[in-house]
């Protein structure tokens, strides 16, 4: 347990990764705000950690929409505290289709979400951070973010920006007492994989995962990719001739086909 209290803000927090850091945290002493669209959720997570003898602050909001990711911030800082730890892990993957058209709605949910997302809920603590010479920043990226697979274009390419952006951030702020880390997972048991049907290699549950991410964190490390042989993968699929991907990854291809199916039935029936 912490000794005194900080305060950390965690966007995505009423599902998997996000739901897991949150808790995980306040278990540690940190007061957590906790940022997403479902109230209800967030509520559910507040009251299990209140049990436990953490505290929380449930703040309902759209990352995607940048006066209300702004507005969390605020309230946290007026609630909670002044944040010292950030983590933007909001985000949605929906597969990118080309056939019987390029699906912008969800390209768009995507960038807005995954890119500007995380840009509008790290951007509103860095005045804060730099006048008081301390704090810490921190992206969910993914390991897709390092080579655009078919299927997955907009999700790749969401991820890859913001690891070019956090890049550019962490040596922006050297010398201002703010650090910057970014975080790529692989695969992670959550909502956001639980329909895939293809294998998923180094599928690890959301609480490891958490427990990993938190754990560099704590050792301020720049960059985390994990699991490390899932990295290593990705990393030596950027040689790999885009005919042999398109062999290896054809079952993928119709996978994306099918989960856009289930993600427009479940819109429609909404
Ligand atoms: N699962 C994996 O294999 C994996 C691998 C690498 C990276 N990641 C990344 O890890 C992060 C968490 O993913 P997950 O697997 O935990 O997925 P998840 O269980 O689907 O959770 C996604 C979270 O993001 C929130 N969210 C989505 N859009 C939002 C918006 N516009 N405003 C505020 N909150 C929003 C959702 O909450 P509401 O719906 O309540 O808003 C939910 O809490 C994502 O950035 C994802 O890209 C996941």
């Amino acid at each position: 347990m912490k000794d005194s209290p900080s305060v950390a803000l965690v966007t995505g927090a009423s599902s998997g990764i996000g739901w897991e850091l949150a808790r995980q945290l306040a278990l540690q002493g940190w007061k957590v705000a906790l940022v997403a669209r479902r109230k209800e959720r967030l509520e559910e997570l507040a009251q299990k950690i209140a049990a436990a003898g953490g505290q929380t602050l449930v703040v309902p909001a759209d990352v995607g929409q940048r006066e209300q990711a702004e507005r969390a911030y605020r309230m946290a800082r007026e609630e909670l505290g002044m944040p010292e730890l950030i983590i933007a892990n909001a985000g949605v993957g929906r597969p990118t289709l080309v056939e019987p058209a390029v699906n912008l709605d969800d390209v768009e949910e995507m960038i807005r979400t995954n890119l500007l997302g995380v840009i509008y809920t790290l951007s509103v603590a860095i005045p804060d951070m730099v006048a008081r010479r301390r704090g810490h920043l921190v992206a969910i990226s993914s390991l897709a973010g390092y080579r655009g697979l078919p299927g997955e274009s907009a999700y790749c390419a969401s991820k890859a920006a913001v690891n070019v952006y956090l890049d550019g951030l962490r040596i922006h702020l050297r010398g201002t007492g703010v650090r910057v880390t970014t975080v790529c997972p692989g695969f992670i048991k959550t909502p956001m994989t639980e329909n895939n049907t293809f294998y998923m290699p180094g599928l690890l549950d959301a609480s490891e995962a958490a427990r990993r991410i938190l754990r560099a964190i704590e050792r301020g490390k720049k960059v985390y990719n994990f699991p490390w042989h899932v990295h290593l993968m990705v990393k030596l699929s950027r040689w790999v001739p885009d005919r042999l991907m398109q062999r290896f990854l054809s079952k993928y291809n119709e996978d994306a086909r099918l989960s856009a199916t289930r993600t427009n039935l479940s819109n429609d029936a909404k």
